[in-house]
């Protein structure tokens, strides 16, 4: 059979897979180079997974580990912030250089703002087109671990990152009552019909005020590892820096919640 040239409609079609593969790729070169990928996630927004994933991240720094946090939270990114990162990125030839604070390297779409409270709009396209540059174009170097700071629910962002990025798996934050963890199964329903593990669940905000219970149980309906609580504590009113470098209580929380993470993470090893 003659072959032919291609009409310009199946040149572009061509152009744009070969593009997208070319992405993939160097997406995995990169990735491949950190030995831990953990997303923090969960079914509803405000439940703590920024203060988590700040706090993990800081605690895992302090501990000698080499740390980077990827804020996936384009519209409400909130990860500088929590940081109180003063130094931004470096961008050149495109390729960004992510900030560093507490030891952790930080990207953000919150370090493009051009003030705090400027609303970002991005429909699911271009929020989809920024995290895959911010996934392809970061130097992140080698890491021990890289912290995924989610959005919540099951939103485009979500869809996005769990498509493209090679992760271990996904650290649930649950409230401690029972409707905030119906929330969280919804998520964890979302992780298992896209085949990825869920590295366990944590309680936030458990205590006086709202009880507990609702993180370990739904630890037990979905059959992956319980990772603790972390409490409701007017320890966190203190914005200045990540509270595991101010509350020696909120710190022996977060080296629990390590030691259980590390655990399961070593666990999801030997099952595969
Ligand atoms: N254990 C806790 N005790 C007291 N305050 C807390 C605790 N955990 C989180 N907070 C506070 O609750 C608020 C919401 O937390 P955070 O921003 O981490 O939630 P989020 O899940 O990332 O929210 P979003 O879905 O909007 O991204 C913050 O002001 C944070 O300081
Ligand atoms: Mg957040």
């Amino acid at each position: 059979m003659a072959t032919r040239e291609p009409t310009p409609q199946e040149q572009s079609r061509l152009d744009a897979i070969r593009q997208q593969w070319q992405q993939k790729r160097k997406i995995t070169e990169r990735f491949d180079k950190i030995k831990h990928k953990i997303a923090v996630y969960s079914g509803k927004g405000g439940v703590g997974k920024t203060t988590v994933s700040v706090n993990l991240a800081t605690t895992l720094a302090a501990q000698g580990n080499r740390v980077g946090i990827l804020d996936a939270d384009i519209d409400c990114p909130n990860v500088v912030n929590a940081m109180k990162v003063e130094l931004i990125p470096g961008y050149k030839d495109g390729e960004f250089t992510p900030a560093i604070q507490w030891g952790v390297k930080i990207l953000s779409m919150g370090f493009f703002q051009e003030n705090q409270d400027e609303a970002i709009i991005f429909r699911g396209p271009m929020i989809h087109n920024t995290l895959n540059q911010f996934m392809e174009g970061t130097d992140w170097g080698e890491l021990d671990y890289l912290i995924v700071d989610m959005s919540p629910g099951t939103s485009d962002a979500a869809l996005t990152i769990m498509q493209t990025l090679p992760l271990d798996g996904f650290v649930i934050v649950t409230g401690p009552q029972e409707l905030a963890a119906l929330d969280a199964k919804r998520s964890v329903n979302m992780v298992k019909k896209l085949n990825m593990a869920v590295i366990g669940v944590m309680e936030n905000f458990s205590g006086e005020m709202f009880g507990t219970g609702a993180g370990e149980a739904l630890a037990k309906d979905i059959d992956a590892p319980f990772l603790g609580k972390t409490e409701l504590r007017p320890d966190y009113k203190d914005t200045s820096k990540p509270s595991v470098l101010i509350s020696p209580a909120v710190k022996g929380e977060y080296e629990a919640l390590v030691g259980k993470i590390n655990d399961s993470l070593e666990n999801l090893a030997t099952v595969e």
